[in-house]
């Protein structure tokens, strides 16, 4: 960290909805909020203390009935979207709670059969931002167009996904009110592009977020902040982002590793056990929702790693039909299935999505709490992992 970088202050960042009938402003003390961790890893007590913190709060909003069944039996099988509906509005509700009704967003998938429901309902609970991705959500602003208030932001990991998203929703009259750039090379969970893509290079971070910076001034849409994600892990990675064009960051991999993340599920022990012995993530091939994804290697990932020849199909039973692109029991795997048995610390089982930070031992991943975290990370920090190697 140098000495500069160490001085400069952290600007604030600030959301304002582009409906024509809003007003509305957020300014966040701090230009960062946490990635959406599905399913079920960022809840209300994670999104709540990043706010508490200054930050953004960001809940994961996808088929959360599932890994309630024990709660939701009764709907979970006959009512499936039923069940993510309660589980979704129970966890906004207590999120504005726990901060004192300030900023809480929330995470959605395009791909999942119930996006529309989700998206509606969580605009109903009263949610200051919608991200979505997984797909490009084309019909976002016709799903919330009754909420002028709830903000909306599409995830994008190339520039061409940028200019199309800007140009579908100007069309609607209804520009986004923030992007999200998800980096392909070093995002954790579900990416953008094909591996070929990610293999050799293309979209790199640098290019992409100017290259949308400029999409955006170019339409007059200078006041959207540009927030990017994939690879932050220390103030200077906030501050070569904001060099690049960002107005903000989403960091995900570290905030799974506070004292916070995973509380609602015991607090996810193995997860962040594995996160912490430095291992590197694998890029799984395939996924039953269509795109490649980034994860530690463990037995159950390991099968499904692009550099296997053979993939071999596991068939199994469909709980909860959560997503449109799944061919249910011929599709591959079921994602549902192994992304819930990380909250129950199956490590023969659970699919644990890590970006690619997780891997590097020169990183300090001490277990803090959200609000230590973004102290250091606005004060800048030097890294005691590095320090004992010297
Ligand atoms: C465990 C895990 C689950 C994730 N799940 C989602 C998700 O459901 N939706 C999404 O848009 N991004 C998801 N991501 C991506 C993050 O939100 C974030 O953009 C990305 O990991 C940022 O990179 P970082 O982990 O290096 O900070 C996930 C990432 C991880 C590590």
């Amino acid at each position: 960290m140098s000495l500069n970088n160490k001085l400069q202050k952290l600007p604030p960042l600030v959301f304002k909805s582009h409906h024509p009938r809003s007003n509305k402003v957020v300014t966040l003390e701090l230009p960062i909020i946490n990635g959406g961790m599905g399913v079920g890893v960022t809840g209300p007590t994670l999104a709540a203390a990043v706010t508490n913190a200054g930050g953004g709060g960001i809940l994961t909003g996808v088929a959360l009935g599932y890994p309630f069944q024990k709660i939701l039996k009764k709907y979970v099988g006959e009512k499936p979207y039923q069940a993510n509906k309660m589980a979704l509005n129970y966890w906004i509700h207590d999120a504005k709670e726990k901060s004192n009704n300030r900023f809480v967003g929330v995470n959605l998938m395009v791909v999942v059969h119930d996006f529309k429901d989700l998206a509606y309902t969580s605009a109903k609970a009263g949610v200051d931002l919608i991200i979505a991705g997984a797909g490009l959500p084309m019909a976002l602003p016709d799903i919330v167009s009754d909420f002028p208030d709830t903000m909306i932001a599409p995830i994008i990991s190339s520039a061409k996904a940028a200019r199309v998203m800007v140009k579908k929703w100007l069309n609607k009259k209804r520009p986004p009110d923030a992007i999200i750039y998800e980096s392909v090379h070093h995002s954790g969970g579900h990416q953008g592009a094909v591996v070929k893509d990610i293999l050799s290079g293309k979209h790199q971070p640098e290019e992409v977020i100017g290259e949308t910076r400029k999409i955006l001034d170019d339409n007059d849409l200078s006041d959207v902040p540009v927030i990017a994600a994939g690879g932050v892990w220390f103030k200077d990675d906030i501050i070569k982002y904001m060099s690049w064009g960002a107005q903000g960051v989403q960091m995900a991999s570290r905030f799974l590793i506070t004292k916070e993340c995973g509380h609602e599920f015991g607090g996810i022990k193995l997860f962040k056990k594995l996160y912490k012995s430095n291992v590197v993530p694998t890029i799984l091939e395939h996924s039953p929702a269509g795109l490649p994804g980034r994860a530690v290697p463990t037995p159950f990932s390991s099968r499904f790693s692009y550099e296997n020849e053979k993939i071999i199909p596991e068939p199994h039973e469909c709980a909860a039909v959560c997503l449109s692109s799944c061919d249910k029991k011929n599709s591959i795997y079921c994602i549902l299935y192994h992304l819930t048995e990380t909250l129950r610390d199956n490590y023969e089982e659970g699919l644990f999505f890590a970006g690619t930070n997780v891997g590097r031992p020169d990183l300090d991943k001490t277990e803090l709490t959200v609000e230590e975290l973004m102290k250091r990370l606005a004060v800048g920090e030097s890294n005691p992992a590095i320090v004992q190697v010297v």
